[in-house]
């Protein structure tokens, strides 16, 4: 009796210490990101995060959906609530010059006769359009436009977008609904692509598509690793009209207050004729390059609320506002050749080698022709003078050819530049796939651009980090043939490297010393650096920490690798075809002899925090494997035991540890500890 109000006591001081910490992270996230004004250290705050997610975990049943732990992504969600928008939500008329912009300027005065208008101008901001529905200060519901009257509730996804407040401040209206526009800032869309391409995955083509297919993803916690951002550019006038609010500046001004991420400095401002208007609008149309997410824009917005009303709209889009559309920039400029790359997977791209030109602020030497189709369908030519564009995409494009400018007729026209039959490397035959858009070398062992390829991946930064080994020397020691694959580095000695073109004794020091250093490279990385396609730096984590060893990954049938967390189907397929392929698997045991880390190292814990409990490990953890969390539990003096019974004094429980298990624990009282929890607890965090 003593013992159950002791944990009660305790259980009401743990519930009071989660609800102080979710006040303090919700307070410090907005002064970080709203207010760009932190009061505390990131470590600071990762301190309390931390505490918050270990308490969550230890007490599952005050889980809370508005937590500032669900920024990392929440529950599976299989399909999305179809809703209805509380009112239309609808698109802008278009713009295209100063001359339309008056045009609109003049219909929004002639619907207002003798009263003085303000015009409000913000950036389009290109992504995909939200709307927010908050209850009692909760983020409740995060819609997509859908078909415009009804769109699907995403808020699991919405959720992990740190910009946006779970919880609004005090003082914010109560309902609230407010819209605005998620997009992928440029330098996360780049690393986003950068890690697909280390991983052989095909890269996103832009931004906007990016944001809107990852709203759409089932997996929020895959959602939650792409950092997304949100901007607020609409506030229900309804919901205004009791702030006492009185014009969109005002309420923008007054939804940052809430919690929210609004236009600052020049991003928004407000105008009175049209030669301010588009003064705004040629600023932004130089400045938006320098931006870091697209924008495709200007809006022009009616400032005050009782005007917008009485405006009005059409079936379609509001009569008081407009969009200003910048042009996509396109230059004509001259097709040199078309170059082929061969990637180290052997997937071809054509990639055509122009007269460079200056393009949306950089200088374009290159632009990409995606595949065989693409260059058909264009029919291009040396010689041919060709448009370029660079919309919402990083690498430019070739849209067309400028016909006016005949590459001469008959026997005189230089030939139609075609897709080559055989690899620009290796000579071998090409080959495409039923339905797939890209040529193929299937020369994968000897193929020097391939080999090349896989080289230059295994010796990256990331991958085995190898100092004092570039690009030239790979390509020297390729066609001198004393690489042949990844292992032969390892063999290489001095008197193979002196011969080579600009290698002095010290750099085939240093060339050798990097090598020998590489070997202290952890299991992960080395299993990152074999380059198997869609095996990037997160997915070779994810797999060595699940299996161990290379032993284990190279044993593990295609069920395993599915059933490990993080892993789907394609990517179970591509680890197991790549570790029966023969070639490989003897590439494999020549880089195990030379020594290269070929087991997860677990830091052995050694103490006696666990002295006395009988312990139940269930469910799967972040940072180890399950056997990695047994052997910390016997590590430090615990006993371990299959099932929970009255015996038991501790389930250490990770997630997805299966509801049964969880409800018997609760019944008979036992305190189920989570991850964070439990490293503190034997002092290894
Ligand atoms: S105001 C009635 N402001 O552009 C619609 N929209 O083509 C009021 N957009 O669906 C929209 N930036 O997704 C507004 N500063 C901004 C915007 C913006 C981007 C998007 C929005 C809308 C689409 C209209």
């Amino acid at each position: 009796m003593r013992w159950a109000n002791v944990r009660y006591l305790y259980k009401m001081d743990v519930r009071a210490r989660i609800e102080q910490l979710r006040e303090e992270l919700h307070a410090h996230n907005h002064r970080y990101y709203v207010l760009a004004d932190p009061v505390v250290s990131d470590r600071e705050f990762d301190a309390l995060l931390e505490e918050l997610v270990g308490l969550e975990a230890s007490h599952p049943e005050w889980k809370d959906p508005h937590s500032p732990t669900q920024r990392v992504g929440g529950d599976l969600t299989d399909k999305f609530e179809k809703v209805a928008h509380r009112s239309p939500m609808l698109s802008l008329s278009n713009t295209y010059n100063a001359e339309e912009v008056a045009q609109w300027v003049e219909r929004v005065k002639g619907g207002l006769p003798d009263e003085e208008v303000e015009f409000v101008m913000e950036l389009k901001y290109d992504g995909v359009a939200i709307s927010l529905w908050y209850e009692q200060g909760n983020l409740v519901r995060a819609v997509t436009r859908g078909d415009g009257t009804t769109g699907e509730d995403v808020r699991a996804n919405v959720a992990t977008i740190r910009t946006l407040p779970l919880q609004l401040q005090a003082g914010a209206p109560d309902p609230l609904e407010i819209r605005g526009e998620i997009y992928f800032p440029w330098p996360d869309f780049e690393a986003l692509n950068l890690a697909r391409r280390e991983a052989g995955e095909q890269e996103f083509a832009n931004p906007r598509n990016t944001a809107a297919g990852t709203l759409k993803l089932q997996d929020s916690k895959v959602v939650a690793t792409r950092p997304l951002d949100c901007m607020i550019y609409n506030i229900d006038a309804q919901t205004m009209s009791g702030a006492e609010v009185e014009c969109h500046s005002e309420a923008v001004a007054m939804a940052k207050v809430w919690g929210f991420k609004t236009p600052e400095g020049r991003r928004l401002e407000v105008a009175q004729s049209v030669e301010e208007v588009m003064g705004f609008v040629s600023h932004w149309n130089e400045a938006r390059h320098r931006l870091d997410f697209a924008i495709d824009g200007i809006v022009i917005k009616v400032n005050r609320y009782d005007q917008q009303k009485r405006l009005g709209m059409t079936a379609k889009s509001p009569r008081w506002a407009i969009a200003f559309k910048f042009e996509t920039e396109r230059v004509r400029t001259e097709l040199k050749s078309v170059r082929y790359q061969v990637g180290r997977t052997g997937a071809v791209t054509p990639v055509a080698e122009l007269d460079p030109v200056q393009l949306g602020g950089t200088t374009v030497k290159k632009a990409s022709l995606h595949n065989a189709d693409q260059m058909a369908r264009l029919d291009l030519r040396e010689g041919d003078m060709v448009f370029v564009e660079k919309g919402g995409e990083i690498i430019p494009k070739i849209v067309g050819v400028d016909r006016s400018e005949a590459h001469g007729e008959g026997l005189f026209a230089p030939p139609a530049i075609s897709f080559p039959a055989a690899c620009p490397s290796c000579g071998h035959h090409l080959r495409r796939k039923e339905g797939e858009a890209q040529h193929h070398c299937p020369n994968r062992i000897d193929c020097p651009a391939q080999v090349m390829g896989r080289i230059e991946h295994f010796i990256s930064r990331k991958a085995m980090n190898v100092d004092g080994l570039g690009e030239e020397t790979v390509k020297q020691l390729v066609e001198a043939g004393l690489v042949r694959d990844v292992a032969d580095l390892y063999s290489l000695q001095k008197e193979d490297l002196l011969p080579l073109e600009r290698m002095a004794e010290k750099s085939a020091d240093n060339l050798l010393q990097g090598l020998k250093q590489s070997k202290s490279v952890p299991f992960e990385r080395v299993l990152f650096a074999f380059g198997i396609r869609h095996v990037g730096e997160t997915v070779a984590k994810l797999l060595a920490r699940a299996l161990g060893s290379l032993t284990a990954v190279r044993q593990a049938t295609l069920e395993e690798v599915t059933a490990i967390e993080g892993m789907g189907p394609v990517i179970a397929e591509s680890v197991t075809t790549q570790f029966q392929e023969e070639a490989f698997l003897q590439m494999l045991d020549r880089l195990v002899s030379s020594g290269l880390q070929t087991e997860v190292i677990v830091k052995a814990p050694v103490g006696d925090a666990m002295e006395g409990e009988v312990v139940v490990v269930s469910g799967v953890f972040d940072t180890m494997s399950r056997d990695e969390a047994k052997a910390a539990v016997t590590a430090h003096g615990g006993r371990l035991v299959g099932s929970i019974s009255s015996k038991t004094t501790m389930v250490l429980a990770g997630e997805n540890m299966g509801p049964s298990k969880l409800a018997k624990a609760q019944k008979l009282e036992i305190p189920v500890v989570g991850e964070q929890d439990f490293l503190r607890r034997i002092g290894n965090i």
